[in-house]
Formats: structure tokens, C-alpha cells, sequence
């Protein structure tokens, strides 16, 4: 899979050693920076990342600050967007099993790296269950969008 990633200043260390990981997975990385601890706006680099996995230009996309949540808020403004904060095993596995989340969003200052690796890991490997209540509620997720959309 080609997976898009994005950070701000207090995410991109977390990046820096998923990064290699990720490849090690036998994946591809589309690193939309940033690469330094100079102050940075996360929705920035939300945006970027989202809209490489909407086009399909990526597959999914992992966003990393502080706490992942300023991400994550970002990420779920883009239409078709799913992201998920996540900072354990068990959610890793459960948002692609029930939620179909094609973003990941996790926080540096929670999260450890052995264990951000371990849910990068759970996260790419699970299949969403293609079972009829999660895809019923997948649609009214997507009515929500589609009603505060503003088509031109
Ligand atoms: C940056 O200080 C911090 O606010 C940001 O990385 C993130 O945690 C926001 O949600």
C-alpha cells in the first residue's frame, strides 16, 4: 500500500521512526513532512495527507502532533475522510473492523514508539468486517456529510 504521512513540530520524531517501519511492512511512504521542531499549523499538513487519500493518489494516511487530536479534528472536515485518534491495540484493530478508517491519527506526547509502531502495524493489517451493520452505519455516517456538504 502507498501511505501518506503528515506531522507538525511536536509529531515529526513519532514519524521519523515510523517511517522505516512502515517499510520494513513491505509498504510504500509518501512523507508530506514537516521535518523540524520549527512551530508548524497541523490542519496544514492534515489537508495535504487527506486529500492525497481521497484522490486515491495514497491508500491511507497516518497523522502525527502532540496529542493526534488537532489532527484528527482536521482530518474529519475533508469529505470521505474516516480518521481515527487512536492510542491502543484494541482501537487500532476495532476503527478498521467497524469504522473503515483510512486515516490514523496518534499523539507523540501519549503515545510511546514501541507501542505507536505495534498500532501502525494492527491498523494496516485489518480488514474492515464487511458485516451489514457496519456498512448501515457507515451509510448514515456518510448522510451526515452529505447533508452539511455544500455542493457548488
Ligand atoms: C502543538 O503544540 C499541539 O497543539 C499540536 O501538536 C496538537 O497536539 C494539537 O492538537
Amino acid at each position: 500500500m502507498k501511505i501518506a504521512l503528515g506531522a507538525d513540530h511536536a509529531g515529526y520524531r513519532l514519524k521519523d521512526v515510523i517511517i522505516p517501519f512502515i517499510e520494513s511492512l513491505g509498504h510504500q511512504v509518501m512523507d508530506f513532512g514537516c521535518n523540524c521542531g520549527d512551530s508548524v499549523d497541523y490542519p496544514d499538513y492534515a489537508l495535504e495527507v487527506c486529500q492525497k487519500v481521497v484522490s486515491g493518489e495514497a491508500d491511507k494516511g497516518i497523522l502525527l502532533c502532540g496529542t493526534g487530536i488537532g489532527m484528527s479534528i482536521a482530518a474529519n472536515k475533508v469529505p470521505g475522510i474516516r480518521c481515527a485518534l487512536v492510542h491502543d491495540l484494541f482501537s487500532a484493530k476495532a476503527t478498521r473492523e467497524h469504522n473503515d478508517t483510512n486515516v490514523l491519527a496518534m499523539g507523540e506526547r501519549v503515545v510511546g514508539p514501541g507501542v505507536a509502531e505495534e498500532i501502525v502495524k494492527i491498523w494496516l493489517e485489518t480488514e474492515f468486517s464487511e458485516g451489514v451493520r457496519h456498512k448501515n452505519r457507515l451509510n448514515k455516517v456518510q448522510s451526515i456529510e452529505d447533508r452539511f456538504t455544500v455542493h457548488p
